[in-house]
């Protein structure tokens, strides 16, 4: 059921259009220096994110697992995390918990050596029974550094066998946090101001804002039946407003959500984010290779070099104190912020 259920995702997202109508980084300008500060080879990359070193501020964000198509995908995006020295996350681990013959499409992750990787389990679950278990087996599968508890109740509301319990999470959640590194994550329609103090205060590690700008899961779960999906599909917070509106709780930021090249990698850092989480673009090219996603990533990691060059800063810990100008629809949401 879930088996099938994967699969359908991926095919969804890899034919259909799921992007949110809007793309706030648009709204984002970055300033130009007109003398830059370093030679544009020597601009510094690499980031320090949860204790662990990456080469670039990415993280390949969470997208799969569970089926035979997606033990491929995990393993081309695993190779090439480490061949980068990048982050990843592997996509939500429930369907190994429930069937350990599908432990192998996720566990294949921890063959790879990358400097950050990431469980996925999500939310709904703990308001439905799961708890240290759960969270203890995760981590093994896959030799976690960390887990993601994605927050997707906008999908699961949508979805026609979606999981809209509450219940104690905020309790169990609280009770987890404490013991295990957990990120908290959205899955695209944004984590708000209120959660993320909830976060904060209940010991969560980091925050993945996954915003509106990228994937609707409205508009994937449209496509599988639910009607409602066209309707809800741009409903959430804007990815670059969730950082802006998160920045100054001081909590590892991953901004993510619509992040399509180097440039919005960028403007998402230069507005407070640590890293970038990227998803649906790296999909078809890991049901290819890890040479195809491999490629898309150095394009990107291009574009940032002369991002930061061109913004007059020598290193992406630099790129944090860009002047930026926001306009548009961005810049009403601003107001409300
Ligand atoms: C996802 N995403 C996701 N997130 C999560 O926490 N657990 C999951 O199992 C999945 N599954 C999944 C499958 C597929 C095919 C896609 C494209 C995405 C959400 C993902 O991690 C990310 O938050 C959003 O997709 C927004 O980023 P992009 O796609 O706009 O870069």
């Amino acid at each position: 059921m879930i088996e099938n259920r994967k699969l359908e995702h991926i095919k969804i997202c890899a034919d259909k259009d799921v992007n949110s109508h809007h793309n706030y980084w648009n709204d984002v300008v970055l300033k130009h220096e007109t003398i830059p500060k370093v030679d544009m080879e020597n601009v510094e990359l690499s980031v320090e994110f949860l204790g662990k070193k990456l080469n670039y501020p990415i993280i390949i964000d969470a997208m799969t697992g569970g089926h035979k198509v997606a033990k491929l995908i995990n393993e081309n995006l695993a190779a090439a995390a480490e061949e980068l020295g990048i982050g990843m996350a592997v996509g939500s681990q429930r369907a190994a918990i429930e069937n350990t013959k599908l432990e192998d499409t996720y566990s294949v992750v921890a063959k790879y050596d990358m400097p950050l990787r990431i469980g996925n389990l999500g939310a709904p679950q703990f308001a439905l029974g799961y708890g240290e278990e759960e969270v203890k087996k995760a981590i093994e599968m896959i030799d976690a550094h960390a887990i993601d508890i994605h927050f997707n109740y906008l999908q699961e509301a949508i979805q026609p066998e979606g999981d809209t319990k509450v219940g104690n999470l905020r309790e169990n959640l609280a009770e987890l946090a404490r013991k295990y590194k957990l990120i908290a994550k959205e899955t695209g329609a944004g984590i708000s101001r209120n959660a993320a103090e909830f976060f904060k205060n209940a010991g969560f590690k980091a925050i993945d804002v996954s915003g509106v700008s990228g994937t609707s899961f409205a508009a994937v779960e449209y496509y599988r039946g639910g009607e409602e999906g066209k309707l809800f599909w741009d409903w959430g917070l804007p990815a670059p407003y969730c950082i802006l509106s998160l920045k100054d709780l001081n909590m590892p930021l991953i901004g993510s959500g619509g992040i399509r090249n180097g440039l919005d990698a960028a403007k998402a850092i230069a507005l407070g984010a640590d890293v970038v989480g990227i998803a649906r673009i790296l999909l078809k090219p890991a049901m290819k290779s890890k040479e195809d996603v491999i490629k898309v990533l150095e394009r990107i990691i291009k574009e940032l070099r002369i991002a930061v060059f061109l913004i007059g800063a020598e290193s992406v810990k630099e790129l944090k104190n860009a002047k930026y100008v926001v306009r548009g629809e961005l810049a009403q949401w601003l107001r409300h912020c």
